[in-house]
């Protein structure tokens, strides 16, 4: 596996690839890798010549320092998972004036709205963060397709709507979420939880296989009642939103239609750890 430390080194590994004709899958990171990553990867080589990934804390996507500040960093562990999971020909681990010649600011998008729902209402600016290092990082390696987890739903949706406004030539791919066995969607942040609350943290796929449950035998407005009383009774638990919207727009619904489809989003704090999680009801 090539490691390619800065920009200049990426530019050079791409036009080579290029002029020999490779269709390049490219999976963006944050790093602590975990299996959900993996499962990129397995899904960008069996659809593409090559596979490449990044590994960068973008700071302009946290909208709290001590977040930013707690985010695990683990690159040498990193670098051990992806040569062992044989998958990943190149990774770019690129320094903070590659991604930001001009310091690390943010630019502005408009996703047509996509931005001002769910996580856009609790963590401003995060999705500008998101939008600005996933341009500048497409941009350089230039991938022919590109694949993100299921998990950060509202951010596959927006990266989808940043390739069709800037009329990028890349094909983006959600991966679906990975689990454990107890179904606890697999996180970078979820490493920080103890085994106790991990246990604790399986409430939240339960909480979403029951609404699916619920789905179209009851109102929208009960589910949400149960979905509140059952964070209610959850010790330690801090529901933070619940919402179930509609699969396109990411618009809360208070009715189901019968041709539209809908994902079930639930944001959950424990201890110091915001969980995350959805699911598409059917
Ligand atoms: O999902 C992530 O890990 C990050 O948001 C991404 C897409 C790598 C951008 O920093």
């Amino acid at each position: 596996m090539e490691i390619l430390k800065n920009k200049t080194t990426l530019l050079n590994y791409i036009e080579r690839q290029k002029e020999m004709g490779k269709k390049i899958g490219f999976a963006p990171t944050m790093g602590a890798l975990h299996e959900g990553h993996l499962s990129l990867y397995k899904a960008a080589k069996d659809e593409n010549d090559l596979v490449i990934s990044s590994i960068f804390v973008n700071p302009t996507q946290f909208d709290n320092s001590n977040d930013l500040e707690k985010y695990p960093r683990t690159l040498e562990f990193d670098l051990k998972k992806l040569e062992d999971s044989k998958d990943v020909d190149a990774v770019y681990i690129p320094q903070l004036k590659d991604m930001y010649p001009n310091g690390a600011e943010s630019k502005h998008y408009d996703f047509d709205g996509l931005e001002n729902e769910m996580e856009g209402k609790y963590r401003k600016g995060h999705f500008d963060g998101v939008g600005t290092i996933v341009e500048e990082l497409f941009r350089q390696v230039r991938p022919d397709q590109a694949y993100f987890g299921e998990k950060d739903f509202q951010q596959l949706a927006i990266i989808k709507k940043l390739v069709q406004k800037l009329k990028l030539p890349i094909k983006v791919h959600g991966v679906p979420i990975f689990r454990n066995e107890n179904g606890l969607a697999l996180s970078s942040r979820n490493e920080r939880l103890t085994s106790h609350q991990k246990k604790e943290a399986e409430l939240l796929n339960k909480t979403l296989i029951q609404v699916n449950d619920w789905f179209r035998v009851i109102t929208v407005q009960e589910i949400n009642e149960r979905v509140k009383e059952i964070f209610m009774k959850a010790n330690g638990m801090e529901l933070e939103y619940f919402i179930i919207a509609d699969e396109k727009t990411l618009k809360e619904t208070d009715f189901f239609y019968k041709d539209k489809n809908y994902r079930a989003f639930l944001v959950v704090n424990l201890g110091d750890v915001r969980l995350i999680d959805n699911k598409h009801l059917d």
